[in-house]
């Protein structure tokens, strides 16, 4: 379910060494397969399209059926990848004291992470993206499961279990921004790739304050423009159940709308932020203190209910902010 692979973009003779199933099912449709150091993707694009009309299928089906198929096939391959539970096993603060705690977290629980500058926020992410086994400064165990994860999750490439947002892209690809995102898809092996570029566009574009063109190239994406494309496409496209995020608050996006996206795909999502409105969306925040996690507070009903005139605050902030924007003064902010 959550392999994110390369596998099109592999020597045959690998893929059908690691994937024999692969073999099956294409000489299921009369198919003959060799090995080789080609990969499957260009066996799949050299088929000989009238020996695919005598075999009755079309390049397009069979790469469709195909998606489908590996989707499935990678699914029920390893139970492992099927995450339920992430439990972070406390270890000691910047002092050395014990932070005595064990915390279990899962799919679709939205944590916050809060603190000073300096307390240890984004040292606690990375302990998670690296699956900590007592091996980091803060001496914490990361477990899925319930178990050491596999050597797997930590050192593959391909089967990614945690989703960065990364806080600085500095895109270097000469690439626009529908390229970019297509490159991703094909990468990801989705069934309908042009249908996820779409909708990534269009979400990215709701998420951003100004819209971009899907031809823009990457390179002159704003930063809010960028931060929006890039959560669009960890939202919708990968498919690792955890995700991390560091600081959207400064990336002049829907912040609102950005973690709603992320929510709906039945992630676990850690977030460091200073943001009361995204505080408050959370189920938890764990409070740091020097670099140990020092409280864990459960957002309660009333806090809940002040979200509401929180974000009417901050729609105002926002109304101002473009005022600020389109050259406008606020000598007269009455009726904001
Ligand atoms: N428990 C800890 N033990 C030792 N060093 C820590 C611990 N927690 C955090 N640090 C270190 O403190 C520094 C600041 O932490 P960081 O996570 O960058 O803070 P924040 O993101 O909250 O601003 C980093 O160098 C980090 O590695
Ligand atoms: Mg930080």
């Amino acid at each position: 379910m959550m392999k994110e692979t390369s596998l099109l973009h592999k020597p045959m003779s690998d893929v059908l060494i690691d994937h024999p199933y692969v073999e099956d099912f294409l000489t299921s449709f009369g198919l003959v397969v060799k090995p080789g150091t080609d990969s499957l993707q260009h066996y799949l694009d050299n088929l000989d399209p009238d020996n695919l009309e005598d075999l009755g299928v079309n390049a397009k089906q069979l790469r469709q059926s195909l998606d489908d198929f590996l989707e499935g096939m990678l699914a029920i391959s390893d139970p492992m990848d099927e995450v339920k539970a992430l439990t972070i096993i406390g270890g000691h603060d910047k002092s050395g004291k014990a932070e005595n705690l064990e915390l279990t977290l899962k799919p679709g629980e939205v944590i916050c992470i809060v603190g000073p500058t300096g307390s240890g926020k984004s040292r606690l992410l990375a302990d998670i993206e690296w699956v900590a086994q007592g091996d980091t400064p803060t001496r914490r165990k990361i477990l899925i499961n319930g178990q050491v994860p596999d050597s797997k999750w930590r050192f593959s490439t391909e089967y990614k279990l945690v989703a960065q947002l990364s806080q600085n892209m500095n895109f270097v690809m000469d690439l626009s921004a529908e390229e970019f995102i297509r490159m991703h898809a094909e990468s990801r092996l989705v069934t309908n790739p042009e249908e996820k570029v779409a909708q990534i566009l269009k979400q990215a574009n709701e998420l951003a304050g100004e819209t971009f063109a899907p031809d823009t190239p990457v390179t002159s994406l704003s930063g809010g423009q960028s931060r929006a494309l890039m959560i669009a496409d960890m939202a919708i496209l990968s498919k690792s159940p955890i995700a991390l995020i560091d600081e959207i608050e400064n990336a002049g996006i829907d912040r609102k709308k950005a973690l709603d996206l992320l929510v709906q795909e039945e992630k676990i999502i850690l977030m460091a932020t200073h943001d009361p409105i995204l505080a408050l969306m959370g189920d938890r925040r764990l409070v740091i203190k020097n670099g140990g996690i020092d409280k864990i507070i459960e957002s309660s009903e009333a806090e809940r209910k002040n979200l509401v005139s929180l974000e009417k605050l901050d729609n105002k902030l926002l109304a101002l902010r473009n005022r600020i924007r389109t050259g406008d003064t606020l000598e007269n902010i009455e009726g904001v």
